[in-house]
C-alpha cells in the first residue's frame, strides 16, 4: 500500500493526522518523518504545511531526523533520577558506543531521554518503541537489548 493510500484513510477519524503521522514514521524504515512525509500529509489532510510541521514538532514521539529502527527512551525524572537513571543512561551508552541522541553504527537503536513514562511504580524505567521496561539494574539491560537486536 502507498503512503497515500495508507493515511488517507485515517482523514474522517478523531487524531487521525496523530495516527497518520505515525503511520508514516513507521514505514520511513528509519522512525523519521522527512520533509515530503509533512507535505504529503499536509496534501491529503487539506492543511497548511506549517501546521502540520507544527503537530509533527511539538510531540516528542516524532522525529524529523532518520533514528534507529528501535528508540529507546530512558526516563530522567526525578522518581526515576533518584533510584538511579543516569547509571543506567551510562551503561546504555556504554554498552551500546553511542551517547544520548545518537543512533548506533548498524542503525539499530537510538538512545533518548524522556520525562516521566508514567510508571514511577517501577522506577528506573525506559521504553523501547511501545513497551516498557522497569526496575532497570545495569545488569539487566544486555539482556533486554538482545531481544530487539
Ligand atoms: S519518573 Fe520515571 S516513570 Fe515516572
Amino acid at each position: 500500500m502507498g503512503k497515500r493510500e495508507a493515511i488517507a484513510a485515517f482523514v474522517d477519524q478523531p487524531g487521525g493526522l496523530i495516527k497518520a503521522l505515525h503511520r508514516l514514521q513507521d514505514q520511513s524504515g528509519h522512525n523519521f518523518l522527512s520533509p515530503q512525509d509533512i507535505e504529503l500529509a499536509a496534501e491529503v489532510f487539506d492543511l497548511p504545511t506549517a501546521s502540520v510541521w507544527g503537530t509533527a514538532t511539538f510531540y516528542s514521539l516524532f522525529s524529523m531526523t532518520p533514528r534507529g529502527r528501535h528508540v529507546i527512551r530512558v526516563c530522567e525524572s526525578a522518581p526515576c533520577h533518584v533510584v538511579g537513571s543516569l547509571n543506567i543512561l551510562s551503561e546504555l551508552e556504554k554498552h551500546l558506543g553511542v551517547q544520548v541522541g545518537e543512533t548506533t553504527k548498524d542503525g539499530c537503536f537510538t538512545l533518548e531521554v524522556a520525562s516521566c513514562l508514567g510508571v514511577c511504580g517501577v522506577a528506573p524505567a525506559m521504553m523501547i518503541d511501545e513497551n516498557i521496561h522497569g526496575n532497570l539494574t545495569p545488569q539487566s539491560l544486555a539482556k533486554i537489548l538482545a531481544g530487539y537486536a
